[in-house]
């Protein structure tokens, strides 16, 4: 029973009072640690990135003269995640999340010239959101029957509409696979065009995968027509929200981010946003020093295995079918019969929270970090019995 009514109080409330009722909500929000939450991109955050957060929280890296520490270190992170991509002398930005680095890269894009968006089906809403937002031509491309760009199609579409900027997902958001962005950086140079990476989700993971002998493209700046790639710390990289991330091929490419502001100590200032907490900055350097590349590895590769499990696991169902196999930790799973909207009520009200593959009918599972196999395993059993009685209810 919560003791603090709504609305603005005219007198205020003791700070006993109100931090006993924030308790209060809390003990109501599902946990990562605690409950099953399987579908969401979000995890909880190592304990190590929680202290950087908190120790750099107040400082604004929207200020970097006076806030000289938080700026070094922002530039390490930049360089370290360019590092992974495999780009250097790499320029970029901490942001909120995915999708300010994403509307940020198609707005460089445009600022450089390229007013065409290619879009493939699987690209995240928070590329429509820019192409609305920036006024500028969104084209759809295909993908093919497991999820990927359609080679064919884009192409077509380029010669169609001439130069542009590509956007190409590394770990879609409703079934994790990965663009094949070798190929597609031979068409754009052919197209005279340019590549945006999202891989707000896959950027954590698939350089590792790589290296550890998986079939997955390389995502990142050896790629000649990759211009920028989104990377996001506070999904697979461990550190809290909001840390999102936008790494860009050159300082050259990245020079429309910065803005005059004749108030500032600089005179101008960097990104789409304002002020910016340090802390996402601070947490994201202390993840990238300890866990390095090895800790990294290890991560996708146990995370990853979990998936294939899983999938194995959907394989044998008779009442279930992998849309597609896997290549990043996400699963979509097809419940025969079934629609998903109904399997994720009935779901959600057990206290699972799987998600809704947005393209495609079927249930989201997202293997994050603080994701079990046994819970998984638990899982399918309950989508089998959820599917069970939803067939009997409608016969
Ligand atoms: C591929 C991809 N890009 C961008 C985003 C947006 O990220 P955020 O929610 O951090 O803004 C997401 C979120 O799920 C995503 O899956």
């Amino acid at each position: 029973m919560l003791a603090i009514p709504r609305g603005f109080p005219r007198k205020g409330y003791d700070w006993r009072d109100v931090l006993a009722e924030l308790y209060e909500r809390f003990m109501h929000e599902p946990k990562h640690l605690v409950n099953h939450i399987i579908g969401s991109m979000t995890t909880r955050p190592h304990p190590l990135s929680i202290e950087a957060y908190k120790l750099f929280m107040f400082f604004n890296a929207n200020d970097p003269l006076v806030f000289k520490e938080t700026s070094r270190l922002e530039s390490e992170v930049i360089e370290m995640l360019g590092e992974i991509l495999g780009g250097r002398n790499v320029s970029g930005i901490i942001t909120t999340g995915g999708t300010e680095a994403n509307i940020s890269a198609i707005y460089l894009a445009r600022e450089h010239g390229y007013e065409n968006v290619y879009v493939p089906l699987t690209a995240h809403n928070s590329i429509r959101k820019a192409v609305h937002l920036l006024r500028v031509r969104g084209i759809d491309v295909k993908v093919d029957e497991e999820f990927h760009v359609d080679l064919d199609d884009l192409e077509r579409k380029l010669e169609e509409h001439g130069p542009g900027v590509i956007v190409l997902t590394a770990g879609t958001t409703g079934f994790g696979t990965v663009d094949n962005v070798e190929e597609a950086s031979k068409i754009a140079s052919r197209h005279n065009s340019v590549i945006h990476v999202d891989a707000a989700f896959g950027g954590f993971i698939i350089p590792f995968l790589r290296e550890k002998g998986y079939r997955l493209p390389d995502i990142g700046f050896r790629n000649r027509a990759v211009v920028s790639v989104t990377i996001d710390p506070h999904k697979l990289g461990l550190a809290p929200i909001p840390s999102g991330g936008l790494v860009v091929r050159s300082s050259e490419w990245f020079k429309p981010l910065i803005f005059e502001s004749k108030y500032m100590p600089m005179g101008y200032q960097v990104g789409l946003g304002g002020t910016r907490t340090g802390g996402s900055i601070a947490a994201t350097w202390a993840m990238l020093k300890h866990f390095g590349w090895e800790g990294y590895s290890r991560l996708a590769v146990e995370l990853m295995e979990k998936t294939l499990k899983v999938a194995e696991e959907v394989g044998k169902r008779d009442s279930l079918r992998l849309v597609v196999k896997p290549e990043t930790p996400i699963l979509c799973i097809d419940v025969k019969g079934v629609e998903a909207r109904l399997v994720l009520e009935k779901a959600w009200g057990m206290g699972w929270y799987p998600y809704h593959c947005g393209l495609v009918d079927g249930v989201r599972i997202v293997v994050m970090p603080h994701v079990g196999l046994d819970e998984l395993l638990e899982f399918i059993e309950v989508l089998e019995s959820i599917a069970r009685s939803i067939k009997r209810g409608s016969t």
